[in-house]
């Protein structure tokens, strides 16, 4: 399989220098910018395409690895060229192959392959890779290749339904980006206690470190703990009188949805006065 990428940025570097490690024909890239590219060649001992019709007719499988908002655009571009018998993939979370529409038309096969990680680094991010999860879909007669082409480099994979891919997406967000605006809240109501910042890490890390590592051992109702479970009243009125803005609401909402666990551990208890509270 000759594979090649449009798209020379953190995704497609780090996809690439894999493939090229596990011995796959990796063919090269094009990219908006020719040293992007270029570099992303050297990076991973392939080629550099000066124009993308080449890199197209060159490659049996194609890896469009440019920002969400750009895959329309360059799907527009490639179905143009003759790509009959081809594997077109893009990398988004939350856009599935259905992107590609009209490829019936062209003979070509559509795929969605995203790995579930936070992919920060063009250079040192595919050390990573091999720790996540790829949630594939596409074209079912051809789907089985593209589980190949990546078990094949030691890559866990699993199957995921189109119609499903936003919901996905929007729950990756959730246990990712939104844990990054969950520690900024609480740091920023550490500074107000007067702690510093060179502090702050240290103070949080057992914490936040100890909870994430609780709740994948036992699940969440396991993990969970403090003044929701306990039903303390006072506690939470007391805690709500001291924030302001917008980290009331999160600390309001996310509440909400400890009680929800909190419910589910304890159901012989009422928490119907704490209910009251958070939605007032
Ligand atoms: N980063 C993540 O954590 C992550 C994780 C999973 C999936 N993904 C998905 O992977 C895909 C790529 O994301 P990324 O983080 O790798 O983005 P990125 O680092 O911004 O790289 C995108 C690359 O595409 C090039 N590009 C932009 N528009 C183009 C066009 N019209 N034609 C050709 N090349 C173009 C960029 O420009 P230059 O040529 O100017 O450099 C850049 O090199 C997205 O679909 C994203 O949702 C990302």
């Amino acid at each position: 399989m000759k594979v090649g990428f449009v798209g020379a940025g953190k995704v497609g570097c780090s996809l690439g220098k894999l493939f090229n490690e596990c011995q796959h024909n990796l063919l090269g890239y094009y990219s908006r910018t020719s040293s992007s590219a270029m570099e992303a060649a050297d990076f991973t001992n392939s080629n550099y395409f000066q124009d993308l019709e080449t890199l197209i007719k060159d490659s049996d499988t194609v890896f469009i690895t440019v920002p969400d908002d750009a895959i329309g655009a360059v799907w527009e571009q490639i179905k143009h060229i003759s790509i009959a018998g081809k594997m077109i993939c893009h990398c988004s979370g939350s856009l599935s192959s259905e992107i590609f529409k009209d490829i019936e038309e062209t003979g070509a096969f559509g795929f969605s392959v995203h790995p579930l990680l936070a992919v920060s680094d063009r250079y040192t991010s595919y050390q990573e890779l091999p720790k996540a999860l790829f949630t594939i879909e596409g074209n079912e007669n051809h789907l089985d290749e593209i589980q190949d082409l990546l078990e094949s480099c030691d890559l866990k994979v699993t199957r995921i339904s189109a119609d499903v891919k936003t919901r996905y997406h929007g729950a990756a967000v959730l246990c990712s980006n939104l844990v990054v605006a969950l520690v900024q809240a609480a740091q920023d109501e550490l500074r107000k206690c007067g702690f510093s910042d060179s502090d702050l890490s240290d103070a949080i890390a057992p914490l936040l470190l100890g909870n994430v590592n609780k709740v994948l051992s036992v699940g969440t109702a396991g993990a969970l703990t403090g003044p929701i479970e306990r039903n303390d009243f006072g506690t939470v009125e007391k805690h709500l009188s001291t924030f302001d803005g917008i980290d009331k609401d999160v600390y309001k909402v996310l509440s909400r949805k400890t009680l929800e666990v909190a419910e589910l551990k304890h159901p012989e208890a009422d928490y119907r006065a704490l209910e009251q509270l958070l939605s007032s």
